[in-house]
């Protein structure tokens, strides 16, 4: 559990805020400098979301999607925008969301929305999204935090909408990173925030084909 790690929480935000705030805002800077495995990231990323979408009954719709720790918009671009007819951003970081604009190029004016905020105060809009996508930014909040976030996320769903979490996952128990004011989770207790939530696991995967030293990556889809 993350309060086993986190003493003080408002130091944990506050630091990790500090630390973005000094980060380039590249894709290398998004990625602490692995920006070369974005396209493996984002293909794995979009195999993923196929068995979603399409046409059918239950499939999950494309009008809209949040990308949430968005940045620069890495994922918008790459992954959202292309599949989806508006895509908002939110992420604590205002100038990351500053650059999105050049970033994100001609595409940007199907960004309805940058909100600058962090995942602990937003509350996305009810019934509002197909799909919410939660990518290496859990770590900055607390299981509690994140529980209730998970909640709120789960009423922007519109029907058939899914959540999607893709992080890193420590081998065993709650890692603090001293650096940039995160926690690594291993996969079981991702789960136990995830059923707290009130939130049911429908497809999980590894993603494949990263570098050996680094964390394992897992992407989650939940309802
Ligand atoms: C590792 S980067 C990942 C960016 C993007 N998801 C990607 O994969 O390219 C982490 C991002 O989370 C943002 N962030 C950190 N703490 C946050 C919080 N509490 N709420 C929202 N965003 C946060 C940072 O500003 C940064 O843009």
């Amino acid at each position: 559990m993350t309060s086993e790690v986190v003493t003080d929480e408002s130091t944990f935000y506050s630091r990790a805020e500090s630390y973005w705030k000094d980060i380039p805002a590249t894709v290398d800077g998004m990625l602490g400098g692995y920006g070369h495995i974005s396209s493996i990231d984002v293909n794995g990323s979009k195999k993923f979301l196929q068995n979603f979408l399409g046409d059918g009954p239950d499939k999950t719709g494309i009008q809209r999607a949040l990308d949430c720790g968005a940045g620069i918009g890495r994922i918008t671009k790459r992954l959202l925008l292309p599949l989806f007819k508006t895509v908002d951003m939110v992420d604590v970081t205002e100038c990351f969301l500053e650059k999105a604009q050049s970033f994100l190029g001609e595409e940007r004016r199907r960004v309805e929305n940058y909100f600058c905020c962090g995942l602990q105060d937003f509350n996305p809009e009810p019934n509002h999204y197909d799909v919410v996508w939660i990518q290496w930014v859990i770590g900055h909040l607390t299981d509690e935090h994140l529980a209730e976030f998970l909640k709120r996320c789960q009423k922007g769903l519109r029907p058939n909408g899914i959540i999607v979490i893709k992080d890193n996952v420590a081998y065993e128990g709650v890692i603090l990173d001293d650096v940039d004011s995160s926690v690594c989770r291993e996969l079981s207790v991702l789960h136990d925030v995830i059923e707290k939530a009130g939130l049911k696991i429908i497809m999980e995967e590894k993603q494949e084909n990263f570098p050996d030293e680094i964390y394992h990556v897992y992407t989650v889809a939940m309802r």
